[in-house]
Parts: C-alpha cells; sequence; structure tokens
C-alpha cells in the first residue's frame, strides 16, 4: 500500500546498470518507485526484491520508449499510480561503435528517439507538474562522451552532447522556481552498454571502466547536493577538463584510438 510520507522516483532503464543501481540507491534512501524497461521479468524481480529488502512501494511499466506513444502512457500511468513524482531520472540509452556511413540508419534513428527524444518528452511532461509544485529534481543521464566529438560513435556522442546542453540550459530556466535538472556524466562503466555497443573488449572500457553502483551513489549525492552537473570519479572529471582545453583534433584521434583498440591486439 502506498505510504503518502514517502518520496517518489521515476527512473527509465531500470532494469539493469545504472538504471538498477540507481533505483536501488533510491530504494535504500526510502523512495518509491516507478521503473520502466522494457524486459518485464526483470522489472518483476527487481521490484519483488526491493520491496521486501526495503520496505518501499515499486510499480513497473515494461515499455519501449523508444515508441512515441509510450511517453505519454507512461507518464499517465506514474501519475496514476503516485500523483507527483519527486525525482526523474531519464536513464534509458544506448550506443553504437561502428563507422557512421556502413551500419543500419534505423539504428541510429532509433538511438535519437530513445536517448533524445523520450528524454525530452519525459522531461516535458513532469517539469509541467514540479513547476507547479514549485518543487522537483530531474536526473537526464549524459556522459563523458558529451564533451567531444566522438568518431565511430558520432551519433552516440552527438546525443549526449545534446542531454548536456540541455539539461544545462534547462537548470538555468527554472532553477529559480525550486526545479533542479541535473545531468548525470559517466565514464566507461561496466554495465550490458559496452556489449550493446561492441565496446566491451576496448581499451576504453578495460582500462578505465568504474562500476554502476559507484556511478549510482556518486549521481545520488550530486542529486542531493543540487549539483547541476554530476561527474562521477577523478578520471572522468580529467576527461571533462581535458575536453575543454585539449585540441579537438588530437582529442578525438585518442578516443577513437583507445574505443577502436583491443588490450591485446
Ligand atoms: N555504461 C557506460 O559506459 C556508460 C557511460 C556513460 C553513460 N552511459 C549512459 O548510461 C545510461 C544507462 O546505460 P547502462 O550503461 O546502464 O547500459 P545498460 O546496462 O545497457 O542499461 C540500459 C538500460 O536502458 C534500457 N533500455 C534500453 N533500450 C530501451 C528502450 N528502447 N526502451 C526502454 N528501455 C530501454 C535497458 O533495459 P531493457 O533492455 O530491458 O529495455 C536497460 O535497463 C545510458 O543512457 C548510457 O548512454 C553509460
Amino acid at each position: 500500500m502506498a505510504n503518502e510520507k514517502r518520496p517518489v522516483a521515476f527512473v527509465t532503464g531500470a532494469s539493469m546498470g545504472i538504471g538498477y543501481e540507481l533505483a536501488r540507491e533510491l530504494a535504500g534512501h526510502q523512495y518509491d518507485l516507478f521503473l520502466v524497461a522494457r524486459s518485464r521479468d526483470l522489472l518483476e524481480e527487481h521490484k519483488t526484491r526491493f520491496e521486501k529488502e526495503f520496505g518501499v512501494r515499486v510499480v513497473t511499466a515494461a515499455m519501449d520508449l523508444s515508441e512515441r506513444v509510450s511517453w505519454e502512457n507512461v507518464y499517465q500511468q506514474a501519475r496514476e499510480e503516485f500523483g507527483f513524482v519527486d525525482i526523474v531520472v531519464n536513464n534509458a540509452g544506448f550506443g553504437l561503435c561502428a563507422p557512421f556511413g556502413e551500419a543500419d540508419l534505423a539504428t541510429f534513428l532509433n538511438m535519437i528517439d530513445l536517448n533524445i527524444s523520450a528524454l525530452t518528452a519525459l522531461t516535458h511532461h513532469f517539469l509541467h507538474d514540479m513547476l507547479a509544485a514549485g518543487r522537483g529534481k530531474i536526473l537526464n543521464v549524459a556522459s563523458v562522451a558529451g564533451f567531444f566529438p566522438g568518431p565511430y560513435m558520432a551519433v552516440y556522442y552527438a546525443t549526449k552532447a545534446y542531454v548536456v546542453n540541455f539539461s544545462l540550459a534547462l537548470n538555468y530556466e527554472v532553477k529559480s522556481r525550486g526545479v533542479l535538472v541535473s545531468a548525470l556524466c559517466p565514464g566507461p562503466t561496466r554495465t550490458h552498454f559496452g556489449e550493446r555497443a561492441g565496446l566491451q573488449d576496448s581499451l576504453l572500457f578495460t582500462l578505465m571502466a568504474s562500476t554502476p553502483s559507484a556511478v549510482a551513489r556518486a549521481a545520488y549525492r550530486g542529486l542531493m547536493r543540487n549539483r547541476t552537473l554530476i561527474v562521477p570519479g577523478l578520471l572522468n572529471k580529467l576527461s571533462v577538463l581535458t575536453a575543454r582545453i585539449a585540441p579537438r583534433s588530437l582529442a578525438m584521434g585518442v578516443i577513437s584510438w583507445m574505443q577502436l583498440k583491443k588490450l591485446n591486439s
């Protein structure tokens, strides 16, 4: 049964990886949860676990967020279940490492639908309620990639540049009205992302990847401190700094080498 006093968090891409760990972190801090992803069975498993372990209420919605119709639907479902949502985490996303001209266009358009359009639509829907209430936090999961042009992952890096700039600009618009919009910028992290993107054996992931639980802890801490830009880990902070000072062509050379190079080749 819903406990009126508990705050509510809405998390997309909560079936695994960073989204799962963020959901776990929020449940551990006594947030009721609305969890979204495509994998119904995984979401149900998490619901059972979180309800038992943390005593919070969890509602799940198995949906493909790259489909336009799902954005309004899932927002309405969350509202019906919980009324006001205190924290929205737009985390669902994926990447692909492949030469742009040789890979399937449909995959890139699907990536834009999920990484950009779904995030924008959900932010718009929930922001409306937050502005009316004069409170609320939106955490948009971007990436260190959002600070660089990324050869062989050109579309993915560009989607994350959108998320960084959209979140910072929007935060500027709404910060005086009690609402925080924050961009979480992890670097390589050991999740299914690397496998789906074809990066799991790359130098970048083998040498630099951190754990999704460390990212989630940093994200929660940053959000509670009202940080607009959350970059977990020293190495990632240095990468963001590098993006500001290094020549672009040099940065692109290093990035593409680290993405394409396998550790033992
Ligand atoms: N891992 C990294 O190195 C890294 C670094 C920087 C930023 N990020 C960002 O962090 C976010 C989470 O990625 P992750 O590393 O945790 O990857 P992950 O383990 O692959 O998790 C991605 C999550 O998104 C969900 N998802 C994917 N496509 C979806 C769709 N069409 N509709 C609804 N849900 C969908 C997945 O669930 P289902 O498959 O069940 O739908 C899963 O829960 C992404 O935005 C990613 O770009 C990751």
